[in-house]
């Protein structure tokens, strides 16, 4: 449903031109859970952004669905049905979980707002009427967004790095989210993580370092190589590789 061909993206820095993704080629297929991970700086989030419209590439094409979309921003992209989650939501002084999840929505009326916080763990009694401010914990603010993404009933959803400044227990709550969301709804996910729990939720893994797709691997060849190496550094292969110095990974 989702083709990166021949992505790259330069920028232009003190000492010329620089590639922060040179070629990359990924096919997505409907109703999968991707994730994406790797060392940090090595494209992930970059990766996203292309997916969204947010970064324009210098080269290559973005295809949803068999239409060529490289041109089209953000809003457009929405419209089509991708939709992102960013790393840190915002919060909206003044405007209620209700208000927000009916935003969402918009003319769907069949979508149960109690429902969509279920789907994601909170109580829809005690959340409903609160304002999407500070006082809502990291976790909260981070699963209402992901109600939000719910609503939109989106044929794609990226989610960088959704367990970033959340606790234990949220985050045990969101891996399950993602499991209600996978069983429950046609979407296709994709998820920056570097976090086991999340991993073994994929279909495929894609690791990206050094601006490129270093491996698309299975959960269960990604997970067992990091046993057998025993070794506590998620981006081993890609390291093994010579990709990325072993002494530079750090998780
Ligand atoms: N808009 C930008 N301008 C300049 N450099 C950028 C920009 N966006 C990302 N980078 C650089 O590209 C590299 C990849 O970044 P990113 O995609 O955020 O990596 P990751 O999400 O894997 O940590 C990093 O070196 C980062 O500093
Ligand atoms: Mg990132």
């Amino acid at each position: 449903m989702l083709k990166l061909k021949d992505i790259t993206l330069s920028v232009e820095g003190e000492q010329g031109n620089f590639n922060i993704l040179k070629n990359i080629n990924l096919s997505l297929q409907k109703n999968k859970i991707y994730v994406i991970t790797g060392p940090n700086g090595g494209g992930k989030s970059s990766v996203a952004k292309i997916i969204m419209g947010i970064y324009q590439p210098t080269a290559g094409e973005v295809l949803f669905e068999g239409q060529n979309i490289t041109g089209l921003d953000i809003t457009e992209r929405a419209k089509l049905g991708i939709g992102y989650a960013f790393q840190n939501p915002p919060r909206f002084k003044g405007i209620k979980v209700r208000e927000l999840l009916e935003l969402a929505t918009g003319k769907n009326k069949e979508i149960n707002l109690c429902d969509l916080l279920m789907d994601v763990g909170l109580c829809a009694q005690d959340y409903l009427d609160r304002e999407v401010n500070t006082s809502l914990s990291g976790g909260e603010l981070k699963r209402i967004e992901i109600a939000t993404i719910i609503a939109r009933n989106l044929k794609l959803a990226v989610f960088d790095e959704p367990e970033a400044g959340i606790d234990l227990w949220s985050f045990q709550k969101l891996a399950e989210t993602f499991e209600n969301i996978h069983a429950k709804y046609q979407t296709t996910i994709v998820i920056i993580s570097h976090q086991e729990r999340i991993l073994k939720l994929a279909d495929e893994v894609i690791i990206i370092a050094n601006g490129e797709v270093a491996e698309i691997t299975s959960k269960e060849s990604f997970l067992a190589d990091i046993v057998k190496r025993d070794m506590d550094c998620l981006c081993s292969k890609v390291c093994d590789k010579g990709v990325i110095p072993s002494a530079q990974c750090n998780r």
